[in-house]
């Protein structure tokens, strides 16, 4: 069988057991940004991945942020932070959202796009998808025309890409 490009990237992630509750197995990427090599491919294979012109990359807080601001530039967007709530100084939009190990609130200022814009979301992980079926709802609250969904990696046992593209996004990552 062939062997997938991102492999190299899959051997730079490491995976820490119970982290952090009993259970989880917590894929780090931390060991990928410390790789040169790695990050920049991540970023190249992110960046001929997306579809189609889009004007901001919102990432989501705090490993999305990372990805995010990385592909800025070479997709010449700007970058929309979504975050925890109770982070940004202006008037925000808020969402609730259920978490693999957990329940929190993501929030975006409510001016950070024009209706119309449009907006990759990224983040570095997806698992039940909580996260980023949330950040698409508050994109969209706001105006933003979500297409495109974009991770690193994949916990596909999970099931949030599936359910992402169920919602009609397309959906890209590096890793599974
Ligand atoms: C992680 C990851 C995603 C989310 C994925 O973030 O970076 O944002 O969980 O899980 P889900 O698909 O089940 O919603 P976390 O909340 O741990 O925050 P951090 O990036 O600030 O560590
Ligand atoms: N976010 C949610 N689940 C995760 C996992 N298993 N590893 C890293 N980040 C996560």
């Amino acid at each position: 069988p062939a062997v997938s490009a991102n492999d190299d990237l899959k051997a730079l992630i490491r995976t820490i057991p119970d982290f952090p509750k009993p259970g989880i197995m917590f894929r780090d990427i931390t060991t990928l940004l410390l790789d040169a090599e790695g990050f920049a491919a991540c970023i190249e294979r992110m960046a001929a991945a997306v579809n189609g012109p889009i004007d901001l990359v919102a990432g989501i807080e705090a490993r999305g942020f990372l990805f995010a601001a990385a592909l800025a530039a070479p997709l010449n967007a700007g970058v929309l932070l979504i975050r925890k709530d109770g982070k940004l100084p202006g008037a925000t939009i808020a969402e609730d959202y259920a978490l693999e190990y957990g329940t929190d609130r993501i929030a975006m200022h409510a001016d950070a796009c024009a209706p119309g814009a449009r907006v990759l979301l990224v983040d570095d992980l997806i698992a039940t998808g909580g996260t980023a079926r949330a950040a698409v709802r508050l994109l969209r609250k706001a105006g933003a025309i979500v297409s495109q969904v974009q991770f690193v990696v994949d916990l596909p046992e999970l099931g949030g890409a599936d359910a992402l593209r169920e919602d009609g996004l397309e959906v890209t990552s590096l890793v599974a």
